[in-house]
């Protein structure tokens, strides 16, 4: 049974028809779900949350904390079970089409929007597929991540003896063993599947380039998901959890942030999300901290996308809300400061990226480069790629691989094509 089958076998026909709540003294009520909860990504969302307000709409927060998003979606999908769907929830990537092929979300909300503020000039082909079933805009999108970065504090590598930043995957292990003699936690992680398949992804991008990387995670070709080049990943990835704090436990993706922002670990792999946590820590980049692509993998370019999916809701000022928050969020102003707090760069391609820090200038240009040349591949770990189901073999290969000190990288490969097989 395939994804949309499971999903749709729990869903019942009422979810068709949500109740939508209202209040009283405002044009509209709005809830959304989301899960933009650490504090730079709050900090964001204010953005949108206080201009909604500002334009005389209810914005109800229906935040659900966890990194990656597994437990909104479980959240989401219990509403939409018992028919009450929000209004807007984030949802992201092949994902889309299949809430979108269930009827849930509102094909009619976006057109006129999208039509006015002339979305298609303004968005990669790339993203108006992601964010468009059937010819409607069906979610808005909001920025571009870059997943494939590694994250360096220079106090750290200094007080080290490091100094340059890796760019192979044998200066990270060389770095990486520099940091463990000085006593500073080499990469710091959490147990959580969706950061293991982060890191795992960026492995694999950096063993296998795009073009690997592309008929694994997205043709999922079982030659590849199996072969001698996953399994080298796998070897490596055995290796790379080696510098990871064996105490780490499930931490937080921005707990593990933190501990590279107080120098307690050198290195971190993760999105660009967590450059915001740098920022509402005040860090400068290229002073206080160091912005590097994953080692061995400079020239690619793993994308992940935020988008809002809009909701079929019957309610008027719900409606009217739906439409205020897109024409919002692909404004001007809307683009730069909220990127500007999330760590991500602008969706649309026409935001002056002088008002941009280092980083996020480098995540622009090298996905002009990467996508002019095939290296821009959509991150697997963070939705982009398949369908959660798929998603999900991958997770629980990897995370009972990283978990299983006796593992083997060979074995590992062969499961993770077995797993994807039967999730397909
Ligand atoms: C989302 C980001 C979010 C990150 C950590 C990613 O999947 O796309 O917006 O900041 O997860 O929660």
């Amino acid at each position: 049974m395939n994804a949309i089958t499971r999903l749709a076998a729990v869903i019942s026909l009422a979810s068709l028809f949500p109740l939508a709540a209202t209040a009283a003294d405002s044009k509209g009520t709005i809830e959304v779900t989301h899960w933009w909860t650490s504090a730079g990504e709050s900090a964001a969302m204010d953005v949108l949350r206080n201009q909604v307000k500002a334009d005389g709409y209810t914005w109800k927060d229906n935040a659900v904390a966890g990194g990656g998003g597994a437990a909104a979606m479980t959240v989401l999908k219990s509403r939409a079970v018992s028919g009450n769907p929000p209004g807007a929830a984030q949802i992201k990537g092949p994902d889309i089409q299949e809430w979108s092929q269930l009827g849930l979300l509102s094909e009619d909300a976006l057109d006129g929007v999208a039509k006015d503020e002339g979305w298609a000039k303004l968005l990669s082909p790339t993203v108006v597929k992601i964010v468009q079933y059937d010819g409607h805009y069906v979610a808005v999108p909001f920025n571009i991540h870059r997943v494939n970065w590694l994250w360096i504090n220079p106090e750290a590598f200094k007080k080290a003896g490091i100094d340059k930043a890796p760019t192979t995957l044998d200066e990270l292990f060389a770095a990486a063993d520099k940091l463990k003699a000085a006593g500073i936690i080499p990469i710091a992680h959490g147990d959580q599947p969706w950061q293991n398949s982060t890191v795992f992804e960026d492995i694999v991008l950096a063993v296998m380039g795009p073009e690997g990387y592309h008929k694994a995670f997205v043709e999922l070709d079982n030659a590849t998901l199996t072969g001698p080049k996953m399994a080298e990943s796998f070897a490596a990835l055995k290796k790379l959890a080696g510098y990871m704090d064996p105490n780490r436990g499930g931490q937080d993706w921005n707990q593990a942030t933190a501990q590279v922002i107080q120098g307690k670990a050198g290195m971190q792999a993760m999105g660009d999300w967590a450059k915001s946590e740098w920022s509402t820590a005040k860090k400068v980049p290229g002073k206080d901290f160091q912005c590097v692509p994953f080692p061995g993998t400079a020239g690619s370019y793993t994308y992940n996308v935020d988008s809002l999916a809009m909701f079929k809701v019957k309610d008027e000022g719900t409606v009217a809300a739906q439409k205020d928050v897109a024409k919002i969020a692909l404004g001007t102003h809307f683009q730069t400061v909220f990127n500007q707090n999330k760590g991500s760069i602008p969706v649309r391609n026409d935001i002056d990226m002088s008002q941009f820090d280092s980083c996020a200038q480098a995540s622009k240009k090298d996905f002009d480069a990467a996508s002019a040349k095939g290296g821009a591949q959509p991150s697997m770990a963070h939705n982009m790629a398949t369908n959660l189901a798929v998603q999900g073999a991958v997770f629980d290969v990897v995370t009972n691989f990283i978990n299983d000190k006796n593992a083997d990288p060979a074995a590992a490969a062969k499961q993770l094509g077995n797993a994807i097989k039967s999730a397909q």
